[in-house]
């Protein structure tokens, strides 16, 4: 891979929707500044340890990429208190609608990058993740748009990297063409496995989450969603 391909982060996607009320462009001016992650003075790799953004020193940290509008990460943030969680979203509104959660639910263990979320992973520790999820990303059906899925070789790596010994990467989909790449390349990778033994392993959502805007969205057309649980293999000792 070239140095270029190596350090490549074009996004590609929407950062701007509809004109926000004034309530969350209130939030984002009082409140994001003190949940935003800072971009870190040190350069990659390893140069701030997730576990240090949070005051009550978590027990676990979990990433959520693409969080959207943040339900999903609001309800998980809010059952899991000991857990510190990180959100990455590109998109504005959805930025205020997870304020908005936070401040009405009083979360005091979130934490938000309102970027692109590959430049901060380069910047995070090996094993400093126990969780991370991917939840109905962008599919980007058409072939020749293949490389702007977040799963893929250069991706995985990361997360694998990323991920301690045990921790899960969840990926969502209700997309034929992102479930069916995302079973041909997760499983292969020699560090990640799909513990699976019946149906209800893909078919049914985690017990402990709840459904993101886009699941109930994609629920209510008609689409049935996969949940994919992918396992970090343990490293070598
Ligand atoms: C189809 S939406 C799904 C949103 C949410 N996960 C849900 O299930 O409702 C995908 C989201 O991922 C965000 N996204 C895509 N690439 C991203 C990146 N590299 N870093 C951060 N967010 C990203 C997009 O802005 C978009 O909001």
């Amino acid at each position: 891979m070239s140095e270029n391909q190596a350090t490549d982060h074009r996004y590609y996607g929407r950062r701007k929707g509809k004109p926000l009320k004034a309530g969350r462009e209130r939030l984002l001016d009082t409140l994001l500044p003190k949940l935003r992650i800072a971009p870190p003075t040190a350069p990659p790799p390893e140069s701030l340890d997730p576990r240090s953004l949070f005051a009550h020193a978590p027990r676990e940290v979990w990433l959520e990429i693409g969080f959207g509008s943040g339900e999903h990460l609001a309800g998980q943030a809010e059952a899991h208190p000991a857990v510190g969680f990180i959100g990455a979203e590109v998109f504005l509104n959805g930025v205020a609608s997870l304020l908005r959660h936070v401040d009405e639910r009083s979360l005091a263990n979130v934490r938000i990058h309102d970027n692109d979320v590959r430049p901060l992973l380069t910047h995070f520790p090996a094993s400093s993740l126990n969780r991370i999820s991917l939840l109905f990303p962008d599919p980007w059906p058409k072939n020749r748009h293949a490389k702007r899925r977040f799963v893929g070789p250069r991706n995985l790596d990361e997360v694998a990297r990323l991920l301690a010994d045990g921790g899960e990467f969840r990926v969502a989909t209700d997309h034929p063409v992102y479930a069916r790449w995302t079973l041909q390349h997760v499983p292969q990778h020699p560090d990640f496995e799909w513990r699976v033994q019946g149906p209800d392993d893909w078919r049914v959502r985690p017990a402990d989450s709840t459904p993101s805007r886009y699941e109930q969205k994609a629920v209510a057309a008609g689409r049935t969603p996969m949940f994919l649980r992918f396992f970090r293999r343990n490293r070598p000792r």
